[in-house]
């Protein structure tokens, strides 16, 4: 390949890497949250103005006490967001919720936007 091919192939699969390596310069939160909303809140308390407690087991954490966890970096949100929780020798695990990246930026952009400050 020549330099302006490598140059081509860094442009069209380098830059939406560094956009979205980053969580925060694409990502939109209110979409996040309304997504969250929409696909999580039957499992999580998503917002308390949600407007029902979760209906499906198992119940997860609220969204405030995963955003309060300093443990929960960006990097960690998206791995657990990825991957499968819950198999035949764990029933109690979290399924795979099987969203597209810019849908998991968004959600992981909601959860940490709100972490509190201290
Ligand atoms: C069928 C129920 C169910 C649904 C739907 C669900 N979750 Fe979960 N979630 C859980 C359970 C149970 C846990 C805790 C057990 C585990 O870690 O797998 C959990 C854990 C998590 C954690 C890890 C929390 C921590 O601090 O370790 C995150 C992040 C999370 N959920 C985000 C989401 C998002 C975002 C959605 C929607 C796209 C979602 N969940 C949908 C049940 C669910």
């Amino acid at each position: 390949m020549n330099a302006f091919g490598r140059f081509a192939l860094i442009l069209v699969f380098g830059l939406p890497a560094v956009a979205t390596g980053k969580v925060g310069i694409a990502a939109d939160p209110a979409a996040g949250r309304s997504l969250a909303r929409s696909a999580c809140a039957y499992c999580h308390v998503v917002t308390d103005d949600q407007g029902f407690a979760p209906v499906l087991r198992p119940q997860g954490p609220d969204f405030a006490i995963i955003a309060a966890n300093p443990k929960n970096t960006a990097k960690k949100l998206r791995t657990f967001l990825l991957t499968t929780h819950k198999n035949v020798r764990d029933s109690t695990g979290m399924p795979n919720p099987i969203l597209k990246n810019d849908q998991i930026d968004n959600i992981v952009s909601f959860i940490l936007g709100e972490r509190k400050k201290p």
